[in-house]
């Protein structure tokens, strides 16, 4: 099958966990065609500015309504729509890849986005800092499907990732997966049920076919529908202790 994580130029980058944990291994690109001299600017003035502190990743968002978290916005279309959607939610974007956000930064800056915090790197670099009940939403927007068995290991969701989700959302609070391959549709339900605290109330297949409220699309979305594949929409619910 073919899929946007082939012909990817697959880098393997060791990142340390806030909390002595070993080490995780980063599976994807870090950087791709060259910045433009704006990016480049930007990411040399700009991005400090802007990027959480990983030891208390919620310093400064003490205003906002509400806090959310989208891990791997890639070109960040999605994470800017919902910015401006929302001016009263601070938003934090977490993106490895340098390119993805170079895009964040451009469009923050061209639009005037001031409730948009970034992470370049892997999210489990602040996760455990996190503290308990402190994400209105989680968003997890076709992750890399790491189609081949001997890779599943690679893919971001896994048991231990979900058992922080279920720590960091505040109760009655949401998590959205999307995803364009069954493979890793099977693999996210499995293990995401499996855990316990989190509720699916899909009825009818309508409810993964339909995508989430106005709802903006993403670029890897659009290459799914060109390369004819089909967008699943899961909406989890954090259940009540
Ligand atoms: C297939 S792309 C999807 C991008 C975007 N969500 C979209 O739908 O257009 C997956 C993204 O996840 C990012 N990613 C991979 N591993 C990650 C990790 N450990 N933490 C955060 N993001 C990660 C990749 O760099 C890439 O931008």
């Amino acid at each position: 099958m073919k899929t946007n994580q082939i012909n990817m130029t697959v880098t393997n980058t060791k990142t340390k966990p806030s909390n002595g944990q070993p080490y995780r291994r980063l599976w994807g690109r870090a950087k791709g065609k060259p910045l433009s001299p704006y990016q480049s600017g930007l990411v040399d003035t700009k991005l400090a500015e802007v990027s959480i502190d990983t030891e208390s990743p919620l310093a400064g968002l003490e205003s906002f309504d509400n806090i959310r978290m989208e891990i791997g916005f890639g070109g960040a279309e999605h994470l800017l729509y919902r910015a401006t959607e929302n001016p009263n939610t601070a938003f934090i974007g977490v993106e490895p890849f340098l390119n993805g956000i170079a895009k964040a930064l451009a469009g923050m800056d061209r639009r005037e986005i001031k409730n948009i915090r970034l992470h370049h790197g892997d999210v489990w670099q602040f996760l455990e800092n996190l503290p308990d009940n402190s994400l209105s939403h989680i968003d997890i927007l076709y992750p890399d499907p790491w189609p081949k068995a001997r890779h599943y290991k690679r893919r971001l969701i896994q048991e231990d990732l979900i058992s922080e989700f279920h720590r960091i959302l505040k109760p009655g609070k949401t998590l959205h997966f999307a995803s364009d391959i069954p493979s890793y549709v099977d693999w996210a339900l499995l293990r995401i049920c499996r855990h316990g605290g989190f509720q699916w109330h899909a009825q009818t297949c309508a409810d993964w076919q339909t995508p989430y409220p106005d709802w903006p699309g993403t670029r890897y979305e659009a290459k799914a529908h060109r390369e004819g594949r089909t967008p699943h929409y899961f909406r989890f619910v954090r259940a009540c202790d």
